[in-house]
């Protein structure tokens, strides 16, 4: 028997933990680094070293050493570049560092893209809250004040007069790599994610989600409903964008994960990343709504084998929805498994117990828990959606 293929996946938190056990089951050999010492992936994967994976020559040194034949960041944006860049050096199979750059830049991406002709907001750096003001005020209130290289929302804020400027300026300046920060546009209408795979230039839309948000901070998103509720030719038009911004950004093959904003005149790139999403998007909503199994598919192409993809245009619709709950310390729950039984409901994760205290999200990854939810159409994972949301009560004082 041939030795099994290495594969290096960056990231070992349980948004990975997926990705590194498909490898495992596939018949390749692990090694995940993550820059904690205790992480959820270690425990499945066959070997691990701790490394900051935003540290491109620490990981290239990781990766020489234990001999690994692919290496793979597929749900999170920091690892994107390492990544790419690791895969250059070793000439393993990659997206391209300077492609790699192009989609995790929040600043050259939409240069790149506005020069490409895609409807951007007006953008500007600034690296003091003086130069923000002074950029929002050129773009008009509100503006949307956000870290370049961020994810998750962290440090995102919409600005609606000069007094909010200060805090948000320092809040995204705290959540950069970078000396600056970038202020843009505010765009008015509705959210939509796009999940892609692009091989040889070529773009598949996977699927096309319409987002909701928490009113008490609109920059994080409540709900992602599959298909989105537009008509064709919009839905065209979402895929026409996001084609033109794929090439326009260089990615040859890999996956994607975008955000526009549909407005009344345009379709408008909000952001995009060349990985898949994290909160069972890609590991679970993305393989179903394509009917072939697409994180497996990026791995093989990572090992060194082809990318081959094979859609079934069966139509589907996935509902991710993430709880509401009051603030407080939790004293109850229950239903969950009850609800865990409704037909239609994939996953209900809940990241919280008796004792743990709630309070309202302030970015992504504070959410405190999701519902995955399948079907054949919209109005069928929503209503699904409702009964497991009425059958879960969690109570808090
Ligand atoms: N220019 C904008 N106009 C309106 N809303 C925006 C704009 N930029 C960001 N947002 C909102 O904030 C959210 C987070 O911003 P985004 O640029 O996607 O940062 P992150 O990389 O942290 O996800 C977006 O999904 C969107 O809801
Ligand atoms: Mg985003």
């Amino acid at each position: 028997m041939p030795t099994p293929k290495k594969i290096h996946i960056l990231g070992g938190g349980q948004w990975q933990v997926p990705t590194i056990r498909l490898a495992k089951a596939l018949g390749y050999r692990t090694l995940v680094t993550d820059i904690y010492a205790d992480r959820p992936g270690y425990a499945w994967a066959d070997e691990h070293a701790v490394m900051d994976i935003s540290d491109r020559e620490g990981t290239l040194r990781i990766a020489r050493q234990y001999r690994i034949d692919g290496i793979v960041c597929d749900t999170t944006d920091v690892g994107v570049p390492t990544m790419a860049y690791v895969a250059d050096k070793m000439g393993l199979p990659g997206i391209g560092y300077e492609t790699a750059l192009n989609f995790t830049d929040k600043y050259r991406m939409r240069s790149i893209t506005s020069a490409a002709g895609v409807p951007n907001p007006p953008f500007r750096l600034a690296d003091s809250a003086e130069a923000a003001c002074k950029a929002a005020a050129d773009i008009n209130f509100p503006a949307v004040i956000k870290p370049l290289d961020n994810q998750s929302s962290r440090g995102v804020h919409i600005v609606h007069s000069p007094r909010e400027i200060e805090a948000a300026y320092s809040d995204a300046a705290r959540s950069t790599r970078a000396d600056h920060i970038l202020v843009e546009g505010f765009l008015k209408g509705v959210e939509v994610t796009v999940e892609s795979v692009c091989i040889n230039g070529e773009v598949t839309a996977l699927g096309i989600s319409d987002k909701d948000h928490f009113s008490h901070r609109v920059e994080v998103a409540k709900r992602l409903t599959y298909p989105a509720d537009f008509p064709n030719p919009i839905l065209e038009q979402i895929r026409d964008v996001n084609q033109r911004v794929i090439n326009a950004l260089g990615l040859r093959t890999g996956i994607t994960h975008a955000e526009y904003m549909v407005t009344e005149s345009d379709v408008y790139l909000v952001e995009i990343a060349a990985r898949g999403a994290g909160s069972r998007v890609y590991s679970d909503i993305v393989p179903y709504l394509a009917g072939a199994p697409i994180p497996q598919a990026y791995l093989q192409f990572i090992a060194g084998e082809t990318f081959s993809v094979r859609v079934d245009g069966q139509p589907r619709a996935a509902n991710l929805a993430f709880f509401s709950l009051p603030s407080g310390t939790v004293t109850r729950v229950c239903g969950v498994e009850e609800a865990r039984q409704l037909p239609g409901v994939h996953e209900i994760l809940l990241e919280f117990g008796v004792g743990d205290r709630l309070t309202n999200p302030q970015d992504d990854r504070s959410r405190p828990g999701l519902i995955v939810v399948f079907g054949k159409s919209r109005s069928e994972v929503l209503e699904t959606t409702d009964r497991a949301f009425r059958t879960v009560r969690v109570h808090a004082e």
